[in-house]
């Protein structure tokens, strides 16, 4: 078991070492710039408060910060946790105009944060690649502050087949992608294979109340290829 975790983290640190500069430009040619539009939701979803704390887990080249930031109007204050140093770096450079936004080199299984410290926890695409889901839920419940939330974007899966077999079909397509642009395939058959494999909405809301969360809700995007899953520390 240590040794398939050990061998998911470093696979998926290479992954991402791998694609770090051309991450953004993938993102927006792999989803025809739709990706834009499930951030969009998901912060509209989350609605920040001014005057609020965000961490934001697994922040890559920080998107989801610069929207909460631009949603609370500059007023909050924002800590990125990523543990990959070339995607971090993309990020501090994305952001780097914005003084209330402080990085931290470190994976969702632990974060070197006091308990109880955020009001809202966010976490895109990243649940996906960790490597332990269990310790990274707990320890989102743990930095959050009683009465905080929790937010998840993540991939999930189509209810409808007809549907289900078109999307298959263009994920065929992605490595080719990924060969033509970032110059190999591999982190885009990683890609694939870790959509495939993870868990459906109802699954994922079902370890969100295993590590407390209550109120637990989730929303499918574009039938399903994402959802956003919401769940509260009270
Ligand atoms: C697909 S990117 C998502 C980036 C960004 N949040 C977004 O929505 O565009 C996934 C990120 O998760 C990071 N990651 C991988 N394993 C992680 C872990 N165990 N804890 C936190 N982040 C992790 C990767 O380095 C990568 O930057």
């Amino acid at each position: 078991m240590k040794t398939n975790i050990q061998d998911k983290g470093k696979l998926v640190n290479s992954v991402f070492s791998e694609v770090h500069s051309k991450y953004d430009l993938m993102n927006d040619i792999m989803s025809l710039g739709v990706h834009r539009i499930w951030k969009n939701k998901f912060i509209d979803w989350m609605n920040p408060q001014p005057n609020t704390t965000l961490i934001d887990v697994a922040s890559g080249t920080g998107d989801i910060a610069k929207l909460f930031i631009k949603k609370s109007k500059n007023t909050s204050k924002i800590v990125c946790v990523e543990p990959n140093t070339k995607m971090l770096k993309q990020g501090q450079n994305k952001l780097s105009k914005y003084r209330n936004v402080r990085w931290i080199n470190s994976h969702a299984e632990k974060i070197p944060v006091h308990d109880d410290t955020f009001d809202y926890y966010s976490i895109s695409y990243g649940i996906r690649n960790v490597s332990n889901i269990n310790f990274a839920l707990k320890e989102a419940f743990r930095v959050l502050k009683p009465g905080g939330r929790f937010m998840c974007l993540e991939f999930s899966k189509i209810d409808n087949e007809i549907l289900n077999f078109f999307y298959k079909q263009y994920s065929k397509t992605i490595p080719y992608i990924g060969k033509i642009i970032v110059g190999d395939n591999k982190p885009y058959k990683y890609l694939i294979d870790s959509i495939e494999r993870f868990y459906n909405a109802k699954e994922l809301s079902e370890f969100l109340k295993k590590s407390g969360f209550s109120n637990v809700e989730y929303r499918t995007l574009s039938n399903g290829i994402s959802a956003i899953h919401s769940g509260w520390k009270i």
